[in-house]
C-alpha cells in the first residue's frame, strides 16, 4: 500500500463525497487518498474545512502541493484523469456533454435531498415551509420520472459518471427519504439500482449513519 499523496474532506453521509469515493474504487485510486472526516452542516461548519474551502462545502481534496480543488464535479474529473483505465467522463464528443447532463441532473437531485433533510432536522417543526419542502420533492420525482422513461438504456450502459451519480442520489434518498417510495413509480430504475448496489465500489461506500 502506497503512502496517500492527497486528501479528501470526507463524510460518509454525503452523497457527493460518495461520488469520488466510488470513483476512487472503480478506478483503484483508493490508497491515494486519506480521508479527514468533517462533521458539519450549514449552521454548524467545521473550520478546518473552511480554512480550506472558503465555502465550507464537502467534498474538497487537498493535492500533493498543498493547493484545494472542489466541487464534487472538479475533483471527480481531476480523479478521473490520474488512472490510466477507461475515462468515466468521456474526453469529447456528444457522449462527453449527454453523460456530464445525466450526471448533472444526479447532483440536482442530491441538492434537493439533502435541502429537504437540513430543513426537516435543522428547523423547528413550526418553522417548516411546505410549499418550498414540496416543490423540493417533485424536483426529485420528476428528475426520477425521466431517468426511468428516458435515460435507462444508458445508464444500464456503463457505470461512469453519469450511472456513479444517480446510484449515489438514490443511495441518499433511501438514506434520508425512504418515504418518497421511489421504486414504485420507477421499477426500470429501481431494477437498475439494484444490480448496480452490489458492484465492490457502492458496497464499499454504503452510507453509514
Ligand atoms: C446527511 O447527514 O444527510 C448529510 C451529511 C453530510 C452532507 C450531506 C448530507
Amino acid at each position: 500500500m502506497s503512502t496517500p499523496s492527497m486528501t479528501l474532506f470526507h463524510n460518509t453521509l454525503s452523497p457527493f463525497v460518495r461520488k469520488v469515493m466510488v470513483l476512487l474504487h472503480e478506478t483503484g485510486q483508493q490508497d491515494r487518498v486519506a480521508l479527514q472526516d468533517c462533521v458539519l452542516t450549514p449552521v454548524s461548519p467545521d473550520t478546518a474545512l473552511n480554512a480550506d474551502n472558503p465555502l465550507g462545502k464537502i467534498p474538497a481534496l487537498r493535492l500533493a502541493d498543498g493547493s484545494v480543488i472542489h466541487d464534487s464535479r472538479v475533483i471527480f474529473e481531476y480523479l478521473d484523469q490520474q488512472h490510466v483505465g477507461n475515462p468515466l467522463i468521456p474526453r469529447e464528443g456528444a457522449a462527453r456533454w449527454r453523460r456530464l447532463t445525466l450526471a448533472s441532473l444526479a447532483d440536482g437531485i442530491m441538492d434537493a435531498s439533502v435541502m429537504v433533510r437540513y430543513e426537516l432536522v435543522l428547523r423547528a417543526p413550526e418553522k417548516h415551509w411546505d410549499e418550498w419542502l414540496d416543490a423540493q420533492r417533485d424536483k426529485i420525482r420528476r428528475a426520477l420520472a425521466y431517468l426511468e422513461s428516458d435515460a435507462i438504456a444508458e445508464l444500464t450502459s456503463h457505470f461512469d459518471v453519469a450511472a456513479i451519480s444517480v446510484a449515489c442520489a438514490l443511495g441518499y434518498i433511501d438514506l434520508r427519504h425512504p418515504d418518497l417510495d421511489w421504486r414504485s413509480a420507477n421499477p426500470q430504475l429501481a431494477n437498475w439500482y439494484f444490480d448496480v448496489s452490489q458492484r465492490p465500489s457502492m458496497v464499499a461506500t454504503m452510507p453509514k449513519p
